[in-house]
């Protein structure tokens, strides 16, 4: 008799208290704790703009006088979405009946009633904090008594001679889409898996990096305060030894060395898994360059080509990322998998993540929030180091 075939398996499951990142969902709650990029400087301007990050859709401009605003999108008078309002010197002006709102949601004026509205100072408009750094606007979702201080990273803040920061937005790992369809967990969990490197980006799809990520690598996994530390150590054909040290850590980070090795030594960027729903996610990168542009030169070719132009036959033939990832579904199916020896990272940043979980349900700061300036700064083992 056959065994295992595929007739009556039961529906997969998800667990959703790690993926889902809506308000009052337990990831959700655990992500409105931190810090997200929510778009480029260069995205904040006199152009109202609609950003989508945990679910939520909100508007992203900055007035006349610089300052960046994130703003729930209903007109607190009426309901209209401020996309279609205008930006003026002192905030976003609803296009319907005028009402004036500054960066943080106070009515400045309400040009239809009399006097300009006496009564204006009633009503808010919904808003989120927002702080620049590092190229990038940054947006905290949460609780406003719980908000931790925007962390700096010790790696985007010692700079080398001749090295300015960049801020990127164009795409995940090996080339794909700015917006990738599938859950931002089964992004997060591929930083730490380390094995994927030598089949999907070496052997299975040609040579995605440089040849010598081919080498099936020695691993070693660790769990550390913030979150799960990768070590691959590969000997190397002129006899070296390359250390390859990759973490993800609190909230969403990719610390990743360039997978095309670079010039070696500590990690160059890094990279915000930005949960945009359940079902999407995209990514902010902010690294140590020394050219313009350098961060969107790393992205891979396949056959030749950047991703964009892969006919379909191209992406069956060669996948990346993009395909290894959204190829697991909308939201990958827990129930289903068989975690082997090589998933240990994946099982300590689950792991990692319940242990958040808990720490909020508990009342607890979460991992990696700082409350003083002095104990914002983050330091990372990652890096590239040839021996
Ligand atoms: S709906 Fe916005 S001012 Fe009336
Ligand atoms: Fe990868």
């Amino acid at each position: 008799m056959d065994s295992g075939t595929a007739y009556g398996r039961k529906p997969g499951s998800h667990r959703s208290e790690l993926t889902l990142v809506g308000a009052g969902t337990p990831a959700g709650e655990l992500l409105r704790r931190y810090w997200h990029p929510v778009g480029l400087c260069a995205d904040a301007n006199t152009t109202p703009r609609k950003v989508q990050v945990l679910g939520e859709e909100l508007i992203l401009f900055r007035d006349g006088k610089g300052k960046p605003g994130l703003l729930y999108p209903r007109c607190a008078h009426r309901g209209t979405t401020l996309y279609y309002g205008k930006v003026e010197e002192r905030g976003i002006r609803c296009c319907y009946h005028g009402w004036l709102y500054d960066t943080e949601g106070r009515c400045l004026e309400q040009p239809c009633e009399e006097g300009g509205g006496p009564r204006r100072d009633r009503v808010r408009q919904p808003w989120y904090p927002v702080e620049e750094r590092y190229g990038l606007v940054f947006a905290y979702l949460g609780p406003p008594q719980k908000k931790p201080v925007l962390p700096r990273y010790e790696c985007l803040e010692v700079l080398e001679d001749g090295e300015f920061i960049e801020a990127d937005d164009s795409s995940i790992g090996s080339g794909g889409a700015q917006i990738v369809p599938c859950n931002w967990l089964q992004h997060w969990e591929n930083v730490v898996d380390p094995f994927h490197v030598a089949v999907l980006h070496a052997s299975f799809s040609g040579t995605q990096f440089v040849p010598q990520m081919s080498v099936m690598p020695q691993v070693e996994f660790e769990a550390t305060p913030i979150g799960v530390k990768v070590t691959s150590i590969r000997k190397l054909e002129d006899g070296r030894t390359l250390r390859r040290v990759t973490e993800a850590t609190a909230p969403t980070l990719r610390v990743v060395a360039n997978p095309r090795i670079g010039r070696g030594g500590r990690v160059e960027s890094i990279g915000w898994t930005l949960p945009i729903d359940d079902s999407h996610f995209r990514i902010y990168v902010a690294g140590r360059v020394r050219e313009e542009g350098e961060l969107g030169r790393f992205r891979s070719k396949m056959n030749g080509k950047p991703w964009a132009e892969l006919t379909e036959a191209e992406h069956r033939d060669f996948p990346g990322d993009y395909e290894a990832q959204t190829g697991q579904g909308e939201i990958t199916l827990h129930s289903e998998e068989h975690l082997a020896t090589s998933d240990k990272g994946i099982a300590l940043l689950r792991r990692f993540m319940e242990k958040q979980l808990a720490a909020v349900a508990e009342g607890k700061d979460p991992a990696g929030t700082a409350f003083t300036d002095g104990g914002a700064l983050v330091r990372f083992a990652a890096g590239n180091f040839l021996e």
